[in-house]
């Protein structure tokens, strides 16, 4: 399975972990339950949320905000274009008009809180923030941007889990915070998300959207709790089951550890590749604790990306690119994509680095000889 000396994203599971998940299976119940709602008071503890919400991704986690926010028809909601395509999509389902801003600069891969100010209009009702790479980019600028406007702040802090500014986690700058345990994010488990807010009536919205817009859950009627129910919204099957509950409730008892080993992996590299002409925008600043989900580097204008990037290959090393931006796909294009420059700059001249706890001192020589081998 291992064509790479070096993949961009590793996960470890445990015996530990398998055995907890086989525990579930052998449990019987094995979709929302118990472990289900453990995770969801401990992540909530964790992050200092008043509600946390599991769903079956951070995609989910964001549409239900969306929704339960009453984004629709006729709004206009604000986003990056430096993100993962979902971040876009949760604003597009639900029927509202995504705009989108630019980021920061060229070092600054996040929502750039002037730019923001700029694209409010009559309909902005929303602004989704995007903690690139663990990072707190403008959140504060863009709470103070939303509340002088009466805007809602979403946070879509799918890289973030673990990622502390001053102390306070990203995912509760907003007023709602979406979470993503995709395979590749920090608390990988498969698939699911988590919703966390300290809006009692968001989250209640969400708890009742998630499932089906049903008054109970099989849960509660297997437990006697009730025997029948009403439906009283247009909800979905957002639901995480037992044994992904289960997984995720170890990875979540280890995540600093591991975040702490990215951390050293992070130190590493900026060593390593301190003397070449690259930058290294995820450096982190002043009172945060990042998640480092991702390492990124930046070539100069003009350097040839899809070389440097063929070359690491060619040495076993797996790179990405984060992210092809979304103003350009064809579906939010419309033939003409907004002006964004430098987003443009970033997603063309931006590398990604493997990135992942366990990452070996060998292996990151082997990433910093390429990467210099590369430049030369
Ligand atoms: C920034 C961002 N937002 C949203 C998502 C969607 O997460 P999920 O795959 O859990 O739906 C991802 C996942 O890659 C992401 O990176």
């Amino acid at each position: 399975m291992a064509r790479w000396s070096v993949p961009l994203t590793d996960v470890v599971i445990s015996d530990d972990d398998i055995e907890a998940v086989t525990d579930v299976y052998r449990s019987g119940w094995l979709s929302m339950g118990p472990e289900t709602a453990a995770f969801e008071q401990e992540f909530a503890a964790y992050t200092g949320s008043r509600h946390a919400v599991a769903v079956s991704s951070c995609t989910a986690a964001l549409h239900l905000v969306c929704t339960a926010s009453g984004l629709g028809a006729g709004d206009e909601v604000i986003v990056p274009s430096l993100t993962f395509v979902a971040t876009v999509n949760a604003v597009a389902y639900t029927g509202a008009r995504p705009v989108f801003a630019d980021v920061a600069g060229p070092e600054r891969p996040w929502l750039s809180a002037e730019a923001c100010e700029l694209a409010i209009g009559p309909r902005t009702k929303a602004i989704v923030a995007m903690d690139y790479g663990g990072h707190a980019g403008d959140l504060e600028a863009l709470r103070s941007l939303t509340d002088r406007h009466g805007l809602i702040l979403i946070e879509d802090a799918a890289h973030a889990a673990g990622s502390r500014l001053h102390g306070r986690h990203l995912g509760t700058f907003g007023d709602a915070g979406a979470f993503s345990f995709f395979s590749n994010k920090n608390l990988g488990i498969g698939e699911g998300g988590m919703l966390v807010t300290d809006d009692d009536a968001l989250a209640a919205r969400a708890r009742l959207l998630r499932s089906h817009g049903m008054t109970t859950l099989s849960w509660d009627r297997f437990r006697g709790h009730a025997s029948t129910y009403d439906v009283v919204a247009l909800g979905f099957n957002y639901r995480l089951d037992e044994p992904r509950a289960a997984l995720a409730r170890r990875r979540l008892g280890r995540l600093d550890d591991e975040n702490r080993r990215r951390a050293l992996v992070a130190a590493g590299y900026l060593e390593a590749l301190a003397d070449l002409p690259l930058a290294a925008p995820l450096t982190p600043r002043e009172g945060l604790t990042p998640s480092h989900h991702l390492f990124t580097i930046v070539l100069e204008p003009g350097a040839d990306r899809d070389a440097f990037r063929a070359h690491l290959a060619r040495r076993g090393i797996e790179t990405s690119v984060h992210y092809p931006p979304a103003h350009r796909f064809s579906i939010y294009s419309d033939g003409a994509p907004a002006r964004l420059p430098e987003t443009d700059g970033y997603a063309s001249r931006s590398v990604t680095l493997p990135m992942f706890a366990h990452l070996q001192g060998r292996q990151l020589d082997e990433v910093a000889s390429a990467v210099r081998e590369a430049l030369d």
